[in-house]
């Protein structure tokens, strides 16, 4: 069977949370144990720090270490284990989201990031995530859930207190968006592309459809 290490994207708005919770409940239909779990955050460590940088202003290769240094204690406590035990992770966002949000929304170098996502993600001398599969650890699929700007912003307005990134103007956002495009182009063998811009039914069936179409699910 093995572990399975799904992630879902997106800008602010996008409306990942209720098709996580119904994928989590499609897994657990099946027989699987599902870790739900998300970034940053997904540790008392990562949590502290997930406050810090929804909250502070700082520099973006400040919130760049934070946000993985973030992700360094969730692999190792959370997501590497549960892999290790075949267990299906549901992630709400990853590294993808450091390449969309600090990569293209502030524009912080690219390939900065991509050297620190090899060192909190590539197994080498430094830490052994004891998972089978050597190399950089990804995602098997990514949800990217695709949202015009301005139709997000529609949607977050006044739903609840903006933290710093939902509190960007929608440039930002648009900025964001082309992140995960670049991303997906770079590596479109683990994305795919959501219409979230539809009835919250149709997005369900299409994220079903993506995942029965890799075969993770029956
Ligand atoms: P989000 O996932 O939207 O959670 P909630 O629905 O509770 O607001 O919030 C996380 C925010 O953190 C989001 O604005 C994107 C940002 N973020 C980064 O800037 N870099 C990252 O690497 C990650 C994982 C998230």
């Amino acid at each position: 069977m093995g572990g399975l290490f799904i992630s879902f994207e997106g800008i602010d708005g996008a409306g990942k949370s209720t098709h996580i919770t119904a994928l989590a409940q499609a897994f657990e239909a099946q027989g699987r144990v599902v870790v739900r779990t998300r970034e940053p955050g997904g540790t008392p460590l990562a949590e502290t720090l997930r406050k810090l940088v929804l909250n502070e202003a700082m520099d973006a290769l400040t919130e760049s270490l934070l946000v993985f240094a973030a992700r360094r204690d969730h692999i190792a406590l959370v997501i590497a284990p549960a892999l290790a035990r075949d267990q299906v992770v549901l992630c709400d966002r990853f590294s993808d989201a450091t390449f969309a949000y600090q990569g293209s929304g502030r524009g912080f170098d690219w390939d900065t990031l991509g050297m620190l996502e090899q060192w909190v993600q590539g197994s080498g001398p430094t830490h052994d995530l004891g998972l089978a599969s050597a190399g950089l650890l990804q995602p098997q699929l990514t949800l990217w859930f695709d949202l015009p700007a301005p139709v997000a912003a529609q949607r977050l307005a006044g739903a609840r207190v903006p933290d710093k990134f939902e509190s960007q103007p929608e440039a930002f956002f648009e900025q964001v968006a082309s992140g995960y495009a670049r991303r997906m182009a770079q590596q479109p063998h683990r994305f795919a592309q959501i219409n979230a811009n539809q009835d919250p039914d149709a997005v369900w069936h299409e994220v079903l459809r993506v995942v029965k179409a890799k075969g993770f699910l029956a």
